[in-house]
């Protein structure tokens, strides 16, 4: 088993240096770490954010753990040396279309939801993230025009890219609740109009999911007015990068929500994938001690389920996380005065109680 270790730049070391505490703590021997530069780390190092090595490191292992990327400094450098490019690199590199964004409350946490404790208590969705495509990979450009410069960016989905999304959705439904809604924008966007259409035509392949279809705009408010109605929310790459943040602060905070990156490539021991907190690489705390480090140790937990066959111990994780979050070991985010290592000391300390 051999999983590779981005952590990248800001907070991304910090918080990944506590989920391999953890994974220390779990104790597999038979796991080879490699650690690989991506960012603006790699840029300073290499001159690229995701040199060849990374990349070939990624396709060599079974798993990639992702810290963040993004460093201020690196704003105004040429779009392909900045270093959102690595993140995004990888992405499209690994063909990982499909991203996983689960937000679930947590009992003992609704007092830190931006909603009603009430309302705060019924969230419990997926958003299933198009990863691969719309006007994140669309061409793009910068022209002059009457209005002075004008930058452009094409926006497009073709079917194909919707159906295999869209199946990644209705499976998940299959397994949750039995209800997905599509997130689009139909009224107004033609590749919402390809959207919507194709997921019409996958869901008659799963009659036993129940399928609905909402405006993003009304979506937004959807979440934030009653979260509990939604069971796995599909939606594009844009739509489900802003949404799933929205999600994370109904929840509590951005500090908690995981993400799991797929795509088809199997490996001995599941399907090869990309773990990471949504969040970013948070420079306004960064070096400070106290980024929460809960969404990168819940990222290992959807790691060791999904490409290592581990379910056990994610499971082990999962637990462990929730009696911590309900507990007083909160960080700033939360509230709380704990610091990154002490997040991650509680979480040991819960894993060590359980076993
Ligand atoms: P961000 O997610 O880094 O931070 C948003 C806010 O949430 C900040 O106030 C930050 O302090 C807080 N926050 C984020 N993670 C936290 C944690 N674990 N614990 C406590 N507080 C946390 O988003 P941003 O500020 O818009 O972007 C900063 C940089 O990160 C940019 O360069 C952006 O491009 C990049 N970014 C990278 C990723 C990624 O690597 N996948 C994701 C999002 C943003
Ligand atoms: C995320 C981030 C990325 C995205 C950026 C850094 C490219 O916001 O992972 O959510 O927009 O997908
Ligand atoms: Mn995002």
């Amino acid at each position: 088993m051999k999983l590779a270790i981005f952590p990248g730049d800001g907070i991304g070391p910090e918080v990944i240096a506590e989920a391999v505490r953890v994974l220390d703590a779990l104790f597999f021997p038979q796991l080879t770490l490699w650690e690989g530069d991506v960012g603006g780390i790699a840029y300073k190092r290499h001159g690229h954010p995701l040199p060849t090595e990374t990349i070939e490191m990624a396709c060599a292992a079974d798993a990639v753990l992702f810290g963040a990327v993004g460093n201020p400094e690196c704003d105004d450098l040429p779009r392909e040396h900045r270093p959102e490019q690595a993140i995004l690199g990888l992405r499209s590199e690994l063909g990982l279309f499909a991203n996983l964004r689960p937000a679930a409350g947590y009992p003992g946490l609704e007092d830190m939801s931006s909603l009603k404790p009430e309302i705060a208590r019924g969230i419990d969705l997926l958003v299933v993230r198009e990863l691969n495509g719309d006007v994140y990979f669309g061409d793009k450009g910068e022209r002059a025009s009457d209005g002075g410069r004008e930058g452009w960016d094409a926006m497009s989905y073709n079917e194909a890219e919707v159906r295999r999304i869209a199946h990644t959705g209705f499976r998940a439904a299959q397994k949750r609740r039995g209800r997905l809604t599509s997130v689009d924008k139909a009224n107004v966007l033609e590749s919402s109009r390809i959207w919507r259409e194709t997921v019409v035509e996958v869901a008659k392949d799963y009659p036993d999911v129940t399928l609905d279809h909402m405006y993003v705009d009304n979506a937004a408010m959807q979440i934030v007015r009653s979260p509990g109605q939604f069971d796995v929310i599909l939606t594009g790459n844009l739509f489900g990068d802003i949404l799933s943040d929205q999600a994370s602060a109904c929840v509590g905070s951005i500090g908690l929500m995981a993400s799991a990156s797929m795509g088809e490539r199997q490996t001995e021991y599941g399907t090869f994938g990309l773990y990471e907190p949504i969040h970013g690489s948070a420079p306004d705390i960064a070096g400070q001690g106290k980024a929460n480090p809960i969404a990168a140790i819940l990222s290992l937990a959807m790691l060791l389920r999904h490409s290592l066959g581990r379910e056990g111990e994610a499971g082990r994780i999962e637990r462990a996380v929730a009696k911590v979050v309900a507990g007083d070991v909160r960080g700033a985010d939360l509230g709380g005065t704990a610091s990154t290592s002490q997040i991650g000391d509680a979480v040991l300390n819960a894993l060590a109680a359980e076993s």
